[in-house]
């Protein structure tokens, strides 16, 4: 079968890989209902397009930071993506390079962020999961900008991991010969087993510190010269402290659903997080969103109310799942060719026009 929508990669990653890999890619938290409100949202949405606007020139490149991005589109970090393929992270990176887009590398990848960086020819910004053995968070973020990259996005939704029950069945562990490469030197790359536990909420729960803070984020930008994303914000209060304590942009995530399940879907928090930023002292903050990309007019949909772009996290585990590198591009592609379709359609040639008719593209079905 032809894989011509991102639907198909997952379809064909899930025939791929092991129950256990799958299981832990494409679940949520609990009963899955964020996970799925976070597509359903955007299929609520409707797009009410315009004609005769000259789409014989379509252009979908953006900046984010002084990045110059082919589209609104960056890879979200996804932990251990090789139990996907054995190139795993250096794969995501090559094709993220190649398609002109920033790959965002998780803390928990099970390629060390020295090697994939050596692999990168675009941008890799690094997310970084807060230990509670503070010298090992300030030594990670010290490699990180010594490996060159470029930001840090760090993520503020896992006080504790969210409970993915398929992983709690399977007692998910990694597989032989998998670790949590970038804490090696730290002596933290191995998941605790525990029959009927997930391993990785075990390792989550000893290892991630809940008493992270606001007040804490000063100690991350004083350890770094690099601009200091936000990632998992889904209140407009979060958001306004968030640009209050010096974020240089916040991701608007909910963990793709795996985390506080029935929390509510990201596209629909979005409107009045872009109006308490765009009303606060740094109203230019970038603003990105997570959960439930699928579509290119998901993309045009977030772009309209207000998002700067969006990342996508699971469709690149498919891509992966099927092909490596080659996948990853694959499904970067079939975005862009649908952004292209979506923007062609609604009368908007460049990023910039979605930008200006704004909420004026976007209207409610009444299903
Ligand atoms: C994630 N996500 C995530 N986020 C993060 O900050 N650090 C991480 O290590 C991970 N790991 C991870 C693993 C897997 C398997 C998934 C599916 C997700 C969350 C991720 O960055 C992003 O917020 C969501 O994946 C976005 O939703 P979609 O695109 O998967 O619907
Ligand atoms: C997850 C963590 C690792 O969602 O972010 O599985």
């Amino acid at each position: 079968m032809e894989l011509i929508n991102l639907y198909d990669y997952e379809a064909a990653a899930r025939e791929r890989l092991p129950q256990q890999a799958w299981d832990y890619y494409s679940s949520g938290a609990h009963d899955e209902i964020t996970l799925r409100e976070n597509h359903a949202a955007f299929d609520r949405i409707t797009l009410r397009y315009r004609v005769l606007r000259d789409v014989s020139t379509l252009d979908t490149s953006t900046t984010l930071l002084g990045h110059a991005l082919s589209m609104p589109v960056l890879i979200a970090p996804t932990a251990f993506q090789r139990m996907a393929h054995p190139d795993g992270e250096v794969a995501t990176c090559r094709a993220a390079g190649a398609a002109g887009t920033i790959m965002v590398l998780s803390t928990l990848s099970n390629t060390s962020m020295e090697q994939v960086t050596a692999a990168a020819s675009g941008p890799v910004w690094f997310q970084l999961y807060v230990y509670r053995d503070r010298d090992v968070s300030t030594e990670i973020v010290r490699r990180a900008e010594a490996a060159g990259c470029t930001a840090i996005v760090v993520t503020v939704d896992a006080p504790v991991l969210g409970v993915r029950e398929r992983d709690v069945r399977n007692s998910f562990q990694l597989p032989e010969g998998l670790s949590v490469e970038n804490l090696l030197p730290a002596g933290k790359a191995a998941l605790p087993h525990g029959a009927g536990e997930s391993g990785l909420a075990q390792y989550a729960a000893s290892m991630f510190d809940p008493s992270l803070s606001w007040s804490d984020l000063e100690w991350l930008s004083g350890l770094t010269s690099l601009p200091v994303l936000i990632k998992g914000i889904a209140h407009p209060d979060d958001a306004r402290l968030a640009v209050e304590h010096g974020a240089a942009g916040i991701v608007v995530s909910n963990h793709g659903g795996r985390q506080l399940d029935t929390s509510p879907a990201t596209i629909d928090v979005l409107p009045d997080i872009v109006t308490a930023v765009r009303e606060s002292e740094h109203p230019d903050t970038p603003i990105l969103l997570d959960g439930g990309i699928r579509r290119g007019t998901d993309i045009v949909k977030a772009i309209a109310l207000g998002a700067d772009a969006v990342c996508i996290g699971r469709p690149v585990l498919w891509g992966l799942a099927v092909d490596g590198a080659g996948g990853v591009t694959s499904v970067l592609d079939i975005l862009r060719g649908e952004l292209e379709t979506a923007m062609a359609l609604c009368g908007c040639p460049s990023v910039s026009e979605i930008r200006q008719m704004g909420t004026e593209l976007v209207g409610r079905s009444s299903a």
